[in-house]
């Protein structure tokens, strides 16, 4: 019998705003799997440090780069996709042989996590279950004090990762923005905010919910942001 993949957001950082039921499923997990950036923890390793269950085998997937290669680069297809067929075909064995796998994701799964690339590969052939995570966005914005949108506000999600005509164009419309996806990054997102004329309400936070959160203006924030960082840019603030 087919073993069942459960995919476990684990929420934005902080160990208490991980659902009752990610707690639940994750204390059933024969193997508990998780992505890591070479020589680093892995974030969703970390928040679920407490839950993990003593008598699971944790399997780790390194990432074959993160920032070093840029996605417009042929290489980056080709070798991430060999990645993660890597990765699935070793969960695939795991469930072949009727077990509970947990793999762990940051936020919420389906948004820019890279569980969907697993998802994609074994939900065709086993049973998969997916439990929502509060996302790193929500959890930024509730870390700043910052109420994002209001009435028929339209809210923007855009990766940092696009290229300066492109952010300009999401960020000439709609009312409110998140802008994920920082590093090196970070100059190019400045430049536009300024150039668009959206920068003075813009609130940078880095490691939100975290230990070492750091939330400030966008005009007060360091020259150089981390990775888990974001730009939160909220709609228009009506009185009623
Ligand atoms: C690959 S995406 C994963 C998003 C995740 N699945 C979610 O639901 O938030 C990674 C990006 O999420 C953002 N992020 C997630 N959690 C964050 C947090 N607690 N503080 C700051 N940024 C965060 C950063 O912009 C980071 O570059």
């Amino acid at each position: 019998m087919s073993g069942l993949c459960r995919i476990l957001g684990m929420g934005p950082g902080d160990p208490e705003l991980i659902t009752l039921k990610a707690v639940r499923l994750l204390a059933q997990a024969d193997v508990v799997a998780w992505f890591a950036a070479c020589g680093r923890p892995g974030h969703a390793r970390v928040i679920a440090d407490a839950h993990i269950p003593e008598t699971a085998r944790e399997v780790r997937f390194d990432y074959p780069f993160t920032t070093g290669v840029s996605v417009d680069d042929p290489r980056y297809l080709v070798e991430m996709t060999a990645f993660y067929d890597r990765c699935a075909q070793s969960l695939a064995e795991e469930l072949d042989q009727g077990l509970q796998v947990a793999l762990l994701c940051e936020g919420d799964p389906f948004l820019y996590g890279s569980a969907m690339y697993l998802f994609d590969r074994l939900s065709p052939g086993h049973r998969c279950e997916i439990v929502p995570g509060i996302s790193g966005m929500s959890g930024c914005w509730s870390a700043a004090h910052l109420p994002m949108v209001h009435g028929d506000d339209v809210l923007s999600v855009l990766p940092a990762t696009l290229d300066e005509e492109s952010l300009s164009h999401w960020l000439s419309r709609g009312d409110a923005h998140v802008i994920m996806k920082l590093g090196r990054n970070f100059a190019k997102v400045r430049t536009v905010l300024h150039r668009c004329g959206r920068h003075e309400k813009a609130i940078y936070v880095e490691r939100g919910t975290q230990a070492g959160q750091v939330c400030l203006p966008l005009d007060q924030a360091p020259e150089k942001a981390p990775y888990f960082s974001m730009v939160l840019v909220p709609g228009r603030r009506r009185v009623r």
